[in-house]
């Protein structure tokens, strides 16, 4: 079984995938953590974040274990991402990758923003999170202050904004819901309330 789970940044999709993962025994990929190994790989080589082709060769040499997840975390290495995404030479490069874990057994959850719309649109459960932006971004601002040290709020919310605008309106597998995807609007829903509801979209399918 094939459970894609595609939102914008900070919808809440990676907890939610991670969690329904876990209630079904899945395996679970972060989707995201592609891109932004992409756009780590490029940042270290000094190269700019335009110039496709380091882009282009990091993500045709991409490697899982290169980076640890906690350095794929910041908001540099997300801008940098949703930067490289936009080319269509690196989408392809990650495609393979991703077709042969959604074929793991006994089941994946995967989490991106094309995963039923371009990676498996056969999947049996396609769910599209979203929040509003302002409540996306109060969820990062709280998430960095818990980690102590000053946070800028509006240039956090402007940080979403650039990151919806650019993966919305690329050329190339934009951000939107895929025709048969069920959506779930987590804005004001706790986690435990939205994971609830995602194993009942699932259950309906099962
Ligand atoms: O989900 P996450 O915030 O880690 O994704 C980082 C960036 O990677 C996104 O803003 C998006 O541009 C890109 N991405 C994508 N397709 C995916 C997953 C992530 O284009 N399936």
């Amino acid at each position: 079984m094939i459970i894609a789970i595609d939102g914008p940044a900070a919808s809440g999709k990676g907890t939610l995938a991670k969690r329904i993962a876990v209630h079904y025994g899945f395996r679970h990929l972060d989707s995201g953590l592609l891109y932004r190994g992409v756009g780590m790989a490029v940042i270290l080589s000094g190269g700019a974040l335009h110039d496709k082709s380091a882009a282009i060769a990091a993500a045709q040499a991409y490697d899982p274990g290169r980076f640890p997840e906690d350095d794929l975390k910041s908001d540099e290495v997300a801008k940098a991402a949703s930067i490289v995404a936009a080319i269509p030479e690196v989408r392809t490069a990650l495609i393979a990758l991703q077709r042969s874990f959604a074929q793991s057994k006994p089941g994946a959850v995967i989490d991106g923003r094309d995963i039923g719309t371009v990676i498996a649109p056969e999947a049996e459960v396609k769910i599209y999170v979203t929040a509003t932006a302002e409540e996306r971004a109060g969820r990062r601002v709280r998430e960095l202050q818990g980690r102590g040290g000053l946070v800028d709020a509006a240039a956090v919310l402007a940080d979403i904004k650039a990151r919806d605008e650019r993966d919305m309106n690329r050329a190339v597998a934009p951000l939107k819901p895929a025709p048969d995807a069920v959506l779930l609007d987590t804005t004001y829903l706790g986690i435990d309330a939205a994971v609830r509801a995602a194993i009942d979209i699932v259950e309906a399918v099962r």
